[in-house]
């Protein structure tokens, strides 16, 4: 029987889409008004959702404490506020977009939860526009 826990958590960031290795054209063509170099910003809000057994001894898949911690270490703390092209290591050569900003933070968190527990990340840019991924 497995059943999934899920937290809820937010962050601000700037960010600005471009490749380095491109002209500012070939970036303006493929990324627009993302490819502002004055950056601009997101109200990110993201989903964590860890699944699997429950303890029978404790009665939690995970404790939700534990989880909104990880998240707060992993994530909010590095990423809130923060310009991620400039601030964040993980994006010094890798373009912050919504895509590559959900795969970062899975591989994040991945590393410190148990390995039979699964895990997905969905990460909204906009309320709108959203990402998942689940490590496939
Ligand atoms: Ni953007």
């Amino acid at each position: 029987m497995k059943v999934t826990v899920s937290r809820k958590a937010h962050f601000n960031a700037a960010h600005r889409l471009y490749r380095k290795d491109w002209t500012f054209e070939q970036n303006d063509a493929v990324f627009g008004k993302c490819n502002n170099p004055n950056f601009h910003g997101h109200n990110y809000e993201l989903i964590v959702s860890v699944t699997g057994e429950i303890n029978p001894e404790t009665g939690y898949v995970i404790d939700i404490k534990d989880l909104s911690d990880l998240i707060l270490e992993e994530v909010e703390k590095p990423f809130d506020h923060k310009n991620l092209n400039l601030d964040v290591p993980e994006f010094e050569n890798l373009n912050p977009t919504a895509e590559n900003i959900v795969v970062v933070i899975w591989n994040k968190i991945r590393k410190k939860i148990e390995p039979e527990l699964d895990l997905e990340v969905v990460l909204f840019e906009t309320p709108r526009n959203f990402v998942t991924y689940k490590g496939e």
